[in-house]
């Protein structure tokens, strides 16, 4: 765990530097639209440690799979997202001396992400070898605006000399992967093209044959006076550069524009990307740098009006709850259906391919309250469209009428993930897809969403979890072997009760869904008949059953369920009892001593209590959170935010605010020794649940928003903003009122504790008592 970050309510702030923490800095700091993104790497040379990291979405790579010993019904790829071109590089020599951090002597320095108005800026002083010193101030940003946009300003200031500055503007296309499987590079060139307008690099990935341009305008004023810069003479594959050489004077600012597009094939035809890029380009110009930072924060102030968290009386909590917002919005957008969230979004290059099961179980809630109901709907879309690749994945296991098996990782569909124990057994993932449906459904009530989409996947997920499951003659009940449960700290298990749960729920709601859908549209319903071509009775019947009669591990002494067979066989201790030099066990401990232990990484017979919660009363969920919690090393950034949200239901304050604290600043503090990979994004999604649904109490049930809200005695009071069914509201929990404010003209019913009230336009003071603190 680190604790650089300074705490501020709307800037993420990081003083000093030290080289050491740089690439864990790069990641914190990355900054993107949801369309392209990019770690926080510096502008000029660094030859320190770096992880350079440009990303575009949606354009990747199908590196093939390496493993050590090849098994039937591996994918032949893991798709990769690509570190593509770097846009914003500059080589800057004064006096004929490089200026790079990693050969000066740094003072001053500082950088602040602004979450509010969305940029990043750097500042320091730095001597280099000779003596002279420079000062420098950079700002960045992608914008939301125009997600086409990036721009950067950069100044700099010669302090103790006046001398030649030679400045080279360059797009680097020449980039590589630190994950590549065979260490080869993933683009070939298509063009470079320099004109009035800038230098535009085209490159084109091997294999799926995206092209992307990048286009970039570089302005140089030298005594606020624009120079010309030269073509450059050196002739570089996959390379562009503009230079100046100019005399400065001491204290005179030079400033350097740069205004870059990257545009991608997936949005235009590859002919006209040069010529699009340089219309973005010009007209960007055109607006300036000033006035694209104004559209941005514009921007960023309509996407904080409808999803802002604000937390009084406690700077470090407030700041980390912003922080996972907003890296989640430069992030997914929700703007394009192709798109999808990866776990480290455009922030490193770690877990591949984009997709994971962690938007249906994470990422949809967060979106469903904070984004027009169009957002959503596009992640659910998102998976509706991969259905036949699902089926076509699940046939080639040898499953068969039309099963569906959704990929762990993927880019269009396919299978990418390449671990027998996740690839072929980590199945829940298909039942966190129903999940979504059925959570999209219960927020949005849009249940036309069944006939439209949702019940052909519901339908192939229920042919899955029926082939899945087989008979047991010894126990008289359906069970379900060799699985991975979210836990992947255990492997090849037998009924893993999360799984099997969800697996009997899947197959109850797939014939509930079918009802509905035959009930309000019945010509749609008999279309979805004949494509899927769904035999009612026998399926219907043979789905009841299994949901009926499926085996469910439970151990009545201790009145907990049983994460899979045989989990107390293992010798029980606690992580309370674990050395902390031996944590986090996953970089301390040998893979075999992890499986044979009894921790467990992540929610696992939690995540199916917190999914289900109305099935089980509190007292089962207080013995097996207790039982849980405590074997729980959380080395999963999935995991503290269900266990923040249960133990809020619990009423256990000081815990629900531990593992907030902890979700909400993993990557701020480092928690896990990973954020240097990139940031976790997708848990970012849990964090805010955290406040919703754990400090909020916040659920949805038969179409009304439930609220038990409780404050942490850490805090003043708490206020989150959200959408729900074309209502906008603003809610305010502090120690002894729940304020409700909303404009909307129509009135909204609500329930506070078991009680109904009405929130009308304007405001609502709703006093409550039995604050559980
Ligand atoms: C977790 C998975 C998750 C993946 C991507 C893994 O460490 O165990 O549940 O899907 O990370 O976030």
């Amino acid at each position: 765990m680190k604790n650089y970050i300074q705490a501020e309510e709307w800037n993420i702030i990081e003083e000093g530097f030290d080289p050491h923490l740089n690439k864990i800095s790069e990641s914190i700091f990355s900054i993107g639209n949801g369309r392209m993104g990019q770690r926080a790497n510096f502008e000029e040379t660094y030859s320190g440690e770096s992880l350079q990291g440009n990303y575009v979405a949606g354009v990747y790579y199908p590196d093939k799979t390496r493993v050590g010993w090849w098994k039937n019904g591996y994918p032949e790829y893991f798709a990769k997202v690509l570190n593509a071109a770097e846009w914003m590089g500059l080589e800057i020599k004064l006096e004929g001396e490089i200026l790079d951090l990693a050969s000066a002597k740094v003072s001053s320095f500082k950088r602040v992400l602004n979450m509010q108005e969305g940029y990043l800026t750097r500042t320091f002083t730095a001597e280099l070898p000779s003596g002279n010193q420079v000062e420098v101030s950079s700002k960045r940003f992608f914008s939301i605006a125009n997600d086409e946009v990036a721009a950067l300003k950069y100044e700099l200031t010669p302090l103790n000399f006046s001398g030649k500055l030679e400045l080279t503007s360059f797009i680097d296309g020449d980039v590589k992967n630190q994950d590549s499987n065979y260490d080869e590079k993933f683009w070939d060139e298509v063009s470079r093209e320099q004109n009035a307008s800038g230098s535009y690099l085209t490159m084109r990935t091997k294999k799926t044959a995206f092209d992307v341009t990048t286009g970039v305008k570089t302005l140089v004023l030298v005594n606020g006076t624009d120079t010309a810069l030269s073509p450059d003479t050196e002739i570089r594959d996959k390379y562009l550069s503009e230079s100046v050489t100019a005399d400065i004077k001491a204290n005179e600012t030079v400033v350097v524009y740069k205004i870059a597009t990257n545009l991608s094939s997936q949005n235009y035809e590859a002919a006209d990307l040069v010529q699009t890029a340089v219309k973005v380009i010009d007209t960007a110009v055109a607006q300036g740098f000033d006035s694209l930072l104004i559209e941005q924060a514009e921007a960023w102030a309509t996407k904080w009006q409808e999803g802002d968290i604000i937390i009084e009386g406690d700077v470090a909590a407030q700041q980390a709850i912003r922080f996972n917002i907003f890296q989640l919005n430069q992030t997914y957008t929700g703007k394009d259906a192709r798109l999808n969230i990866g776990p480290k979004g455009f922030t490193g290059e770690k877990y591949g391919g984009s997709t994971y099961w962690d938007t249906e179980a994470y990422c949809i809630p967060f979106y469903l309250s904070t984004a027009p109901e169009e957002v959503s709907k596009n992640l659910l879309i998102y998976r509706y469209k991969h259905l036949e690749k699902a089926i076509e994945n699940a046939e080639k296991l040898g499953f068969n009428n039309g099963a569906a098996l959704y990929p762990m990782v993927t880019m269009n569909g396919e299978e990418c993930h390449n671990e027998w124990e996740i690839t072929f057994e980590e199945i829940h993932r298909n039942g966190a897809i129903a999940f979504a449906i059925f959570n999209y459904i219960r927020y949005t009530g849009d249940q036309s969403y069944l006939a439209q989409y949702g019940l052909e996947v519901l339908v192939g997920i229920a042919r899955f979890w029926k082939q899945r499951v087989n008979w047991s003659e010894d126990k008289k009940q359906f069970v379900m072997l060799g699985v991975t449960g979210p836990n992947e700290y255990e492997n090849n298990i037998n009924n893993n009760w999360y799984t099997n749960t969800l697996a009997a729920w899947c197959l109850s709601y797939a014939v509930e869904a079918a009802g509905i859908v035959k009930n309000e549209d019945a010509s749609k319903y008999q279309q979805i008949i004949e494509k899927t071509k769904l035999n009612e009775v026998e399926e219907f019947g043979a789905w009841t059953n299994i949901a009926a009669n499926i085996y469910l591990p439970y151990d009545a002494e201790k009145g907990v369920f049983l994460q899979q067979d045989g989990y107390l066989d293992k010798e029980q201790i606690l992580v309370k009892d674990l050395p902390a030099s031996d944590r986090p066990l996953n970089q301390k401990w040998s893979w075999d001593r992890i499986l044979r232990s009894c921790f467990i990484k992540q929610a696992d017979v939690l995540q199916g209590m917190y999914f289900f919660e109305d099935d089980y009363d509190l007292e089962s969920l207080r013995r097996n959170f207790d039982f849980y919690e405590s074997r729980t090393v959380h080395e999963s950034s999935l995991s503290p935010c269900v266990h923040s949200i249960l133990a809020a239901k619990l009423n256990d304050g000081e815990r629900a605010y531990e593992f907030y604290l902890r979700t909400s600043r993993l990557d701020l503090d480092d928690y896990n020794n990973d954020t240097e990979d990139g940031l976790h994004i997708t848990s970012m999604a849990g964090t805010w649940m955290s406040i919703v649904e754990g400090f909020g109490g916040m659920r949805v049930r038969e179409g009304k928003l439930l609220f038990n809200p409780f404050l942490p005695e850490q805090w003043t009071s708490f206020s989150f903003n959200i959408g729900f069914r074309g209502v906008q509201l603003r809610i305010k929990v502090d120690k002894d009122t729940m304020t409700i404010v909303t404009d909307s003209k129509e009135s909204l019913d609500i329930n506070i504790f078991n009680e109904s009230y009405v929130v009308a336009a304007g405001e609502t003071v709703i006093n409550y008592k039995g604050l559980a603190v």
